[in-house]
Protein backbone atom coordinates (compact mmCIF):
# COMPACT_ATOMS: atom_id res chain seq x y z
CA UNK A 1 0.00 0.00 0.00
CA UNK A 2 0.87 3.30 -0.53
CA UNK A 3 0.67 7.15 0.78
CA UNK A 4 -0.21 9.34 -1.36
CA UNK A 5 0.03 13.10 -1.81
CA UNK A 6 -2.42 14.61 -4.36
CA UNK A 7 -4.59 17.75 -5.11
CA UNK A 8 -4.42 20.03 -7.86
CA UNK A 9 -1.53 21.75 -9.89
CA UNK A 10 0.87 24.23 -8.17
CA UNK A 11 -0.18 23.36 -4.49
CA UNK A 12 2.86 21.95 -3.66
CA UNK A 13 2.98 17.49 -4.23
CA UNK A 14 6.44 17.47 -5.55
CA UNK A 15 7.95 19.53 -2.99
CA UNK A 16 6.04 18.26 0.14
CA UNK A 17 6.84 13.90 -1.37
CA UNK A 18 10.53 14.93 -2.26
CA UNK A 19 11.20 15.62 1.02
CA UNK A 20 9.01 13.27 3.09
CA UNK A 21 10.61 9.89 -0.15
CA UNK A 22 14.15 11.45 2.10
CA UNK A 23 12.51 11.48 5.58
CA UNK A 24 10.99 7.62 5.11
CA UNK A 25 13.60 6.44 2.73
CA UNK A 26 10.40 5.51 0.55
CA UNK A 27 10.49 5.45 -3.45
CA UNK A 28 8.26 7.84 -5.36
CA UNK A 29 5.83 6.77 -7.68
CA UNK A 30 5.11 9.93 -10.31
CA UNK A 31 1.69 9.27 -12.04
CA UNK A 32 2.21 11.93 -14.58
CA UNK A 33 5.97 10.75 -15.17
CA UNK A 34 4.65 7.33 -15.71
CA UNK A 35 1.98 8.37 -18.27
CA UNK A 36 4.75 10.72 -20.53
CA UNK A 37 7.58 7.68 -20.16
CA UNK A 38 4.96 4.84 -20.78
CA UNK A 39 3.37 6.72 -23.79
CA UNK A 40 0.09 6.82 -21.84
CA UNK A 41 -1.17 10.13 -23.87
CA UNK A 42 -2.61 11.39 -26.80
CA UNK A 43 -1.49 15.41 -28.04
CA UNK A 44 -4.54 16.80 -28.95
CA UNK A 45 -4.02 20.54 -30.08
CA UNK A 46 -1.11 20.78 -28.24
CA UNK A 47 -2.85 19.66 -24.89
CA UNK A 48 -1.58 16.26 -23.39
CA UNK A 49 -4.53 13.82 -22.80
CA UNK A 50 -3.60 11.15 -20.61
CA UNK A 51 -5.07 8.08 -20.20
CA UNK A 52 -6.45 7.28 -17.07
CA UNK A 53 -7.30 3.88 -18.02
CA UNK A 54 -4.29 2.73 -18.54
CA UNK A 55 -2.19 3.96 -16.00
CA UNK A 56 -4.82 2.25 -13.87
CA UNK A 57 -4.05 -0.91 -15.47
CA UNK A 58 -0.40 -0.35 -15.02
CA UNK A 59 -0.64 0.94 -11.66
CA UNK A 60 -2.14 -2.88 -10.68
CA UNK A 61 0.80 -4.45 -11.76
CA UNK A 62 2.78 -2.57 -9.98
CA UNK A 63 4.29 -2.90 -6.11
CA UNK A 64 3.47 0.21 -4.32
CA UNK A 65 4.56 -1.31 -1.24
CA UNK A 66 6.68 1.62 1.31
CA UNK A 67 6.20 4.37 -2.14
CA UNK A 68 4.69 7.84 -2.11
CA UNK A 69 2.41 8.08 -5.15
CA UNK A 70 2.03 11.45 -6.36
CA UNK A 71 -0.04 13.46 -9.08
CA UNK A 72 -3.46 14.94 -9.42
CA UNK A 73 -5.06 11.80 -11.11
CA UNK A 74 -4.57 9.91 -8.25
CA UNK A 75 -8.40 9.07 -6.97
CA UNK A 76 -8.88 7.97 -11.03
CA UNK A 77 -5.95 5.75 -11.35
CA UNK A 78 -5.93 3.91 -8.04
CA UNK A 79 -8.31 1.67 -5.84
CA UNK A 80 -9.07 1.67 -2.72
CA UNK A 81 -6.71 -1.50 -1.47
CA UNK A 82 -3.76 0.22 -3.02
CA UNK A 83 -3.54 3.07 -0.29
CA UNK A 84 -2.71 3.61 2.95
CA UNK A 85 -3.72 7.28 3.92
CA UNK A 86 -4.55 10.03 0.60
CA UNK A 87 -3.24 13.57 1.89
CA UNK A 88 -4.97 15.95 -0.52
CA UNK A 89 -3.13 18.95 -0.50
CA UNK A 90 -5.26 22.36 -0.47
CA UNK A 91 -3.91 26.19 -1.42
CA UNK A 92 -6.10 29.38 -1.52
CA UNK A 93 -6.96 30.02 -5.22
CA UNK A 94 -6.02 33.51 -5.06
CA UNK A 95 -2.47 32.35 -4.07
CA UNK A 96 -2.96 29.24 -6.60
CA UNK A 97 -3.85 31.75 -9.44
CA UNK A 98 -0.11 33.72 -8.43
CA UNK A 99 1.54 30.26 -8.61
CA UNK A 100 -0.38 30.00 -12.48
CA UNK A 101 0.44 33.12 -13.52
CA UNK A 102 4.46 32.51 -12.39
CA UNK A 103 3.97 29.79 -14.39
CA UNK A 104 2.30 31.42 -17.64
CA UNK A 105 -0.84 29.21 -17.73
CA UNK A 106 -3.19 30.33 -20.58
CA UNK A 107 -6.35 31.59 -18.96
CA UNK A 108 -8.77 28.27 -19.29
CA UNK A 109 -6.26 25.92 -17.74
CA UNK A 110 -5.81 28.47 -15.09
CA UNK A 111 -9.52 28.98 -14.16
CA UNK A 112 -9.75 25.09 -15.05
CA UNK A 113 -7.81 24.00 -12.46
CA UNK A 114 -8.80 27.29 -9.77
CA UNK A 115 -12.44 25.85 -10.32
CA UNK A 116 -11.99 22.38 -9.45
CA UNK A 117 -9.56 23.80 -6.62
CA UNK A 118 -12.33 26.26 -5.46
CA UNK A 119 -14.99 23.22 -5.29
CA UNK A 120 -12.59 20.32 -4.51
CA UNK A 121 -13.23 18.57 -6.85
CA UNK A 122 -10.35 16.22 -6.24
CA UNK A 123 -11.32 16.02 -2.66
CA UNK A 124 -14.37 14.81 -3.09
CA UNK A 125 -13.79 11.91 -5.87
CA UNK A 126 -10.83 11.02 -3.53
CA UNK A 127 -13.11 10.60 -0.50
CA UNK A 128 -15.53 8.47 -2.84
CA UNK A 129 -13.06 6.16 -4.61
CA UNK A 130 -10.76 5.69 -0.82
CA UNK A 131 -13.49 6.68 1.45
CA UNK A 132 -13.15 9.50 4.05
CA UNK A 133 -11.27 8.12 6.85
CA UNK A 134 -8.10 7.79 4.53
CA UNK A 135 -8.41 11.09 3.27
CA UNK A 136 -6.90 13.95 4.99
CA UNK A 137 -6.75 17.48 3.49
CA UNK A 138 -3.93 19.76 4.62
CA UNK A 139 -4.52 23.63 3.88
CA UNK A 140 -0.81 24.50 2.77
CA UNK A 141 -1.38 28.31 2.45
CA UNK A 142 -0.03 30.29 5.15
CA UNK A 143 2.39 27.37 6.42
CA UNK A 144 5.98 27.16 5.62
CA UNK A 145 7.40 23.89 3.43
CA UNK A 146 8.94 22.44 6.88
CA UNK A 147 4.82 23.08 8.88
CA UNK A 148 3.43 21.43 6.00
CA UNK A 149 6.09 18.14 5.46
CA UNK A 150 5.23 18.09 9.28
CA UNK A 151 1.15 18.05 9.27
CA UNK A 152 1.51 15.33 6.01
CA UNK A 153 3.82 13.06 8.58
CA UNK A 154 1.62 13.26 11.15
CA UNK A 155 -1.83 12.70 8.97
CA UNK A 156 0.16 9.50 7.68
CA UNK A 157 0.47 8.30 10.81
CA UNK A 158 -3.23 8.87 11.88
CA UNK A 159 -2.25 11.76 13.95
CA UNK A 160 -3.88 14.81 12.18
CA UNK A 161 -7.60 15.39 11.31
CA UNK A 162 -8.28 17.28 7.79
CA UNK A 163 -7.80 21.55 7.72
CA UNK A 164 -10.97 23.71 7.48
CA UNK A 165 -11.19 24.29 3.34
CA UNK A 166 -13.93 26.37 2.22
CA UNK A 167 -12.53 28.37 -1.05
CA UNK A 168 -16.61 28.76 -1.82
CA UNK A 169 -16.92 30.72 0.95
CA UNK A 170 -13.78 32.92 0.72
CA UNK A 171 -14.52 33.48 -2.58
CA UNK A 172 -18.68 34.54 -2.17
CA UNK A 173 -17.89 36.74 0.85
CA UNK A 174 -15.23 38.92 -1.63
CA UNK A 175 -17.82 38.75 -4.65
CA UNK A 176 -15.71 37.38 -6.38
CA UNK A 177 -17.62 33.93 -7.72
CA UNK A 178 -17.88 35.48 -11.22
CA UNK A 179 -14.58 35.99 -11.67
CA UNK A 180 -13.47 32.32 -11.40
CA UNK A 181 -16.93 30.97 -12.71
CA UNK A 182 -17.86 33.36 -15.99
CA UNK A 183 -14.91 32.12 -18.12
N1 LIG B 1 3.77 25.03 2.49
C1 LIG B 1 4.12 24.67 1.27
N2 LIG B 1 4.06 23.37 0.91
C2 LIG B 1 4.39 23.01 -0.33
N3 LIG B 1 4.80 23.85 -1.32
C3 LIG B 1 4.88 25.14 -1.01
C4 LIG B 1 4.55 25.60 0.29
N4 LIG B 1 4.69 26.92 0.31
C5 LIG B 1 5.11 27.28 -0.91
N5 LIG B 1 5.25 26.21 -1.72
C6 LIG B 1 5.66 26.32 -3.13
O1 LIG B 1 4.57 25.99 -3.99
C7 LIG B 1 5.08 25.82 -5.32
C8 LIG B 1 4.40 24.68 -6.04
O2 LIG B 1 4.89 23.46 -5.55
P1 LIG B 1 5.03 22.13 -6.47
O3 LIG B 1 5.67 22.44 -7.78
O4 LIG B 1 5.66 21.13 -5.58
O5 LIG B 1 3.51 21.80 -6.72
P2 LIG B 1 2.86 20.51 -7.42
O6 LIG B 1 1.60 20.29 -6.69
O7 LIG B 1 3.84 19.40 -7.49
O8 LIG B 1 2.56 21.04 -8.84
P3 LIG B 1 2.35 20.17 -10.22
O9 LIG B 1 1.23 19.24 -9.95
O10 LIG B 1 2.03 21.19 -11.25
O11 LIG B 1 3.65 19.46 -10.47
C9 LIG B 1 6.59 25.61 -5.16
O12 LIG B 1 7.23 26.79 -5.59
C10 LIG B 1 6.75 25.42 -3.64
O13 LIG B 1 8.01 25.84 -3.20
MG1 LIG C 1 4.87 19.06 -9.33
Amino acid sequence: MSLVITGNPGVGKHTIANIIATKLNSEICDINKIALESNFYEKNNGVIDVDVKKIKRYLKKKVLKNSITVGHLAPYVLSKDQVSKVIILRKNPYKLNSIYKKRRYSKKKSIENLDSEILGIIAYDSMKEFGKTKCIQIDTTNKTIKKTVQDVMKAANGNKKSDNVDWLSLIADKDHLKKFFSY
